[in-house]
């Protein structure tokens, strides 16, 4: 396995290119599967998870191609992907092919909406938690379906196709969500969502299927009501830029001091996260290419967030928060309401340095002068990438072990921090 190695301690300066989200760019990838035209898709970002989800959705019949480099494409700008469900070879999802994407899963509503039937795996848990499913195998049940469990797999049957229907969620779940969602629009008549997620991803699907000939109502809000169609058509969409690596480099440049533009970043995609970044005493301006994040001379300053669903400050951002944390000048309060054991960083940032206690689901960070590079092991994208922030400020060399969780949801890391000055490569395994 390739391994990440950081010398700390350089400001970043320049620009980096915000990528395709990979977010919305799998539900996407998966909302081929309604129709049988070709969807095309724009700004794909070049990721070990969209590699995964290709050789998945391929298992189900889809025909892939990716076209080559345009003339006059800027730099940074994803692939334009084909994809194409004329048929659907195959309505199983199997345990080998689940078990290392869980959202993978989410090929259950489309499949079962289009086919009349699914066979999906169940995902199982995962480093951050339990994560189960009965959300969504609750809202296919109101639309119609028929939901077994047997042999460790889902088996939904809608033999007459799915019907409109009520979907109340105890919870909300950006999965659940996009499930019901892609279901919903081949279902006779009308289905409302209610406490839908309003996570940008779940916008940018919605807004896609729109185009697909889907009828959507409230996108961006917390009730979706979606009339359904007989069928849906091919389109061509844009991914939206993505907010979590956005939020990732603008913590990145926090930690290290500097200033960078983030070329092509939308700011209105992750308010909370900039609030909470100007609180600690971070600049951070919109420019018309994109975000400008600048920090200067004295400290950060401590803060105190929860995680929330969407408009909230996103769970996905927390690790790399709470390793920015790990230098500002007093105690910040980080906790985490989404996920139940998502703090797998906690052990590795404290091995370089960091004073961070864990109560719960709360973890208490008391920022120290400076941290000290080490070995660490990464253990989900989001901690890769937070020891990544911990490891650009620390003196001397990090070494972060296990570098594929990183290549599964950031495009090109070491490239785009080192043009901005760090001191960062790949070792090769
Ligand atoms: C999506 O996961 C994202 N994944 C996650 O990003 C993100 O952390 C999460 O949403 C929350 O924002 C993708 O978009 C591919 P959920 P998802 O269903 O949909 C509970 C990353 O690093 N729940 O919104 O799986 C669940 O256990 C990944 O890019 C149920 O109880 O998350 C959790 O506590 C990690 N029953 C909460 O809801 C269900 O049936 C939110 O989960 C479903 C979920």
């Amino acid at each position: 396995m390739d391994r990440i190695r950081i010398i700390g301690g350089e400001r970043l300066e320049g620009s980096i290119p915000v990528s395709g989200a990979k977010n919305a760019t799998l539900p996407l990838m998966i909302a081929s599967l309604l129709t049988s035209d070709t969807l095309t898709l724009k700004n794909v970002p070049h990721l070990a998870d969209v590699n995964l989800l290709s050789r998945i959705l391929g298992n189900h019949g889809v025909d892939m191609a990716i076209a080559g480099k345009r003339s006059g494409q800027r730099q940074g700008e994803g692939d334009t992907m084909h994809l194409n469900a004329r048929t659907i070879a195959d309505t199983t999802a199997p345990y080998e092919m689940v078990s290392r994407m869980r959202a993978s899963f989410w090929v259950l509503g489309p499949i079962l909406a289009r086919c009349r039937e699914a066979r999906i795996s169940l995902p199982g848990g995962c480093a951050i938690g339990t994560r189960p499913v009965d959300l969504h195998l609750e809202g296919l049940a109101k639309l119609g379906a028929q939901v077994d469990l047997e042999d460790g797999y889902v088996l939904a049957r809608a033999p007459k196709g799915l019907i409109g229907g009520r979907v109340d969620f105890s919870k909300v779940s950006v999965g659940a969500t996009h499930n019901i969602l892609m279901a919903a629009t081949l279902a006779k008549g009308e289905t409302v969502i209610e406490n839908a997620a309003r996570e940008p991803e779940v916008g940018d699907v919605a807004t896609c299927l729109t185009k697909m000939g889907a009828k959507i109502d409230g996108i961006g809000t917390s009730t979706l009501t979606i009339q359904g169609v007989d069928e849906l058509e091919g389109a061509v969409h844009t991914v939206l830029p993505d907010r979590i690596e956005t939020g990732t480099y603008a913590m990145a440049v926090a930690a290290t001091g500097g200033d960078v533009l983030l070329d092509n970043a939308r700011p209105d995609l992750l308010e909370a996260a900039l609030e909470v970044l100007r609180q600690a005493g971070v600049e951070i301006s919109e420019t018309n290419r994109g975000l400008r994040v600048v920090r200067d001379g004295p400290g950060l300053a401590p803060i105190d967030v929860e995680t929330e669903p969407f408009p909230g400050f996103p769970t996905d951002l927390q690790a790399q928060l709470m390793a920015l944390m790990a230098l500002a000048g007093g105690r910040s309060r980080i906790r985490e309401t989404i996920f139940e054991n998502r703090f797998m960083h906690v052990q590795e940032l404290v091995r370089l340095g960091a004073d961070i206690a864990l109560e719960g689901d709360t973890a208490f960070v008391t920022g120290v002068q400076g941290l000290r590079g080490a070995q660490v092991m990464a253990t989900d994208l989001r901690a890769s990438v937070s020891l990544v922030i911990a490891g650009l400020t620390a003196q001397g060399e990090t070494i972060i072990n296990r570098v594929y969780h990183l290549d599964r949801g950031f495009e090109r890391i070491e490239e785009k921090l080192g043009a901005c000055g760090a001191r960062i490569e790949r070792l090769a395994a």
